[in-house]
């Protein structure tokens, strides 16, 4: 690595900052707007190119502070600096830089002295082919098997590893990119392109545009062989040509749900929304790359079952996307936000009962994992100080969030409450914000608001004025975002549908309800999981594939179903199941589904060995933050 500055460097942690997991200092010089040039070169696994920032020094800052961003196994070639607007050549002369010491989560800091007067940073790099924010795919690993594939995954400090940025949520910046792929291959962003979804330059390279300010968790960029097709006037699929039907099926609601959204808090800021399915190595269900969700394969279901994610996922285009945490302690604010907009979404489209099944079981899975969540982790404002903020990835910020959410709306009453969301989406749109920022704003706007105002608004309102009088609400918050475990008042949903679950699932364990009398066959999703999830430590052989035999859980085409009976039939010695266990196991690298399954064989001394076998071939496909998730699980 080239040092010309000879700056000190750091080797432990950013921790000085705001946002401790980033080296950046956007408070003294900030990155505006990117200038991105890359070539993909899938033989060497690199990305290789310059990336042009536009910065702007802020007020009060030295006079001779430096920018500083973040990398990591970035090889940087050359860095110049420029002092016009433009982008030609010679704009641009050599500045001094230093790219300091490695640290193994955060990467290092690369620091470049500015002239007085700089705007613009040219910086030539290349990628290393273990970028932890990218996964190259070898052929075999795609649908068509005829082709390779590369996509990124960028949240949460992964974009340090494909570009150097200024890696901290609580930036943003636009962006203009040019891709240069293989003839044949197709590049798609997240981001505005000029000729449609998939569609080349003259030259064969391909061109796009982030004209709304994004922080940089947000940049996303794959390439494969895709193709297109719409679904609604601004909404349509991008995927490998095989995929592509499947895809538009499962994924026909998706314009209800804008305009479901919209009705309610206000536009859908980002023109285009649409999906991309990844090969199924993509660690997890879905990532809200904007105008572009990147979706794993697995929800195709092919009965539309499973389409909450993309709820989830085009609800982060405003609780997320358009307000962004300013850091990684404040990721409640993104997916508790987004996790109760999943669930209004799911009640208009699919109704109430649906909704309330997956919010019982959002909480029995909550407190589940409580039970095992050390104190300081059970807390919303979680202090992630010299941890890797994908540590912070719990149920505790998406269903802990979620019920906060959902136990104000209760309070104040829907209407009061939805008017008091869409204008924090309008108020903080396109800006980045704290957990303290979002509590003065809901005390004033919410909580602290004179009764006055919630009077003829009906019942609810009434409600609102008495059980919250401002002093215990003081108490009522600290306690929500502050504090481990569950405050002593919460929403609590309820649903009938899975306590007759409950029940059928007793009378079949304790021999009072045959196999052929439960009535699986019309379950939902939700409900199979209940009734999976309610079965006892131990379950016979027999009873096992009585159940099998019934329902063909082995074979079933919902990977959330499968997943869970996967998980019963490794507790069982269920054998007639191993085969399809050791096809999840090479083919899907999603860690959701993963970390169950090996959590499970890891249980016995034949089944680690199992696992450590397994995975041992497996790994080379996983992509490589669920191969860490894995190895460390597995005790590497
Ligand atoms: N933004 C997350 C995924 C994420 C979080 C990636 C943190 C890296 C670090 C995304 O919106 C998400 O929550 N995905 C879930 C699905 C959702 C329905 C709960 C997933 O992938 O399982
Ligand atoms: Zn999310």
């Amino acid at each position: 690595m080239s040092t010309q500055a000879g700056e000190a460097s750091r080797a432990e942690g950013p921790t000085s900052r705001p946002d401790v997991h980033s080296y950046s200092n956007p408070d003294q010089v900030k990155v505006k707007h990117l200038d991105l040039e890359l070539q993909v070169d899938f033989d060497a696994k690199v990305l290789t190119g310059t990336a042009v920032w536009t910065i702007e020094r802020q007020a009060g800052a030295p006079a001779d502070a430096p920018l500083i961003l973040d990398t990591r196994n970035l090889t940087i070639e050359g860095i110049e600096e420029g002092l016009g607007n433009g982008a030609q050549a010679d704009d641009f002369r050599a500045a001094r830089y230093d790219l300091g010491k490695t640290d193994p989560i955060f990467g290092a800091p690369l620091t470049i002295r500015l002239q007085p007067g700089t705007r613009r940073v040219r910086i030539r790099y290349h990628t290393s082919p273990q970028a932890s924010g990218l996964q190259w795919l070898d052929p075999a690993g795609t649908a068509g098997k005829k082709h390779p594939f590369l996509f990124s995954q960028s949240q949460a400090i992964h974009a340090r590893s494909w570009v150097p940025i200024q890696d901290s949520p609580g930036v943003r910046f636009t962006y203009d990119a040019r891709i240069r792929v293989p003839k044949g291959l197709v590049a798609v962003m997240a981001a505005d392109t000029p000729h449609g979804q998939t569609k080349p330059e003259a030259d064969g390279s391909f061109k796009f545009s982030m004209k709304q300010p994004i922080p940089s968790y947000l940049m996303a960029l794959a390439v494969g062989d895709l193709a297109f097709k719409p679904l609604g006037p601004r909404t349509g699929v991008v995927a490998e040509p095989s995929m592509l039907a499947a895809s538009a099926f499962e994924f026909a609601d998706v314009e209800k749900m804008i305009d479901t959204v919209e009705k309610r808090f206000g536009p859908y800021r980002w023109g285009r929304y649409d999906i991309l399915v990844l090969p199924p190595s993509f660690p997890f269900g879905g990532m809200e790359n904007p105008k572009l969700t990147f979706a794993t394969p697995t929800i195709l279901a092919g009965d539309r079952s499973l389409v909450a994610l993309i709820a989830h996922e085009l609800a982060h285009s405003w609780s997320g996307n358009l307000v962004t945490n300013a850091t990684w302690r404040d990721f409640w604010l993104n997916e508790g936000f987004t996790s109760y907009l999943e669930g209004r979404i799911t009640e208009e489209i699919y109704g109430r009962e649906l909704a309330e099944m997956d919010q019982v079981l959002a909480l029995a899975k909550l407190k589940e994992d409580m039970k095992k969540l050390p104190a300081k982790e059970q807390i919303l404002h979680i202090d992630l100080t010299g941890r890797d903020p994908d540590d912070g990835v719990t149920s505790v910020p998406y269903d802990k969030g979620a019920l906060f959410i959902r136990t104000l709306e209760e309070a104040f009453g829907r209407e009061r409450f939805d008017r008091f969301l869409k204008a924090y989406f309008d108020h903080f749109a396109f800006q980045s914000i704290t957990t303290a920022q979002f509590v003065e704003y809901l005390k004033k706007n919410l909580l602290e608001k004179p009764i006055a105002e919630f009077k003829g608004q009906g019942k609810a309102a009434g409600l609102a004025a008495t059980q919250f009088d401002p002093a215990g609400l003081a108490i009522n918050l600290k306690s929500w975002i502050e504090e481990p475990g569950l405050p002593e008042h919460h929403s609590i949903p309820k649903s009938d549908k899975l306590d007759a679950i409950d029940r059928v699932a007793k009378g079949w364990i304790d021999g009072k309800l045959t196999t052929d009398e439960l009535g699986g066959e019309t379950w939902t999703t939700e409900e199979w999981i209940r009734f999976l999830e309610s079965m006892p430590e131990h379950l016979s052989i027999d009873r096992m594939a009585e159940l099998d035999r019934k329902f063909g859980l082995t074979r079933k085409g919902n990977a959330e179903i499968v997943n869970h009976w996967l998980v019963l039939a490794i507790r069982n010695h269920y054998t007639p199941a191993d085969e399809k266990l050791e096809s999840v196991l090479m083919t899907v690298g999603r860690r959701k589904f993963l970390v169950p399954l090996y959590t499970e064989l890891k249980k016995t001394p034949e089944g680690l060995a199992r696992a450590k076998a397994i995975f041992a071939r497996a790994k080379a496909g996983y992509h490589p933050i669920a191969a860490e998730s894995i190895g460390k699980l597995l005790g590497h």
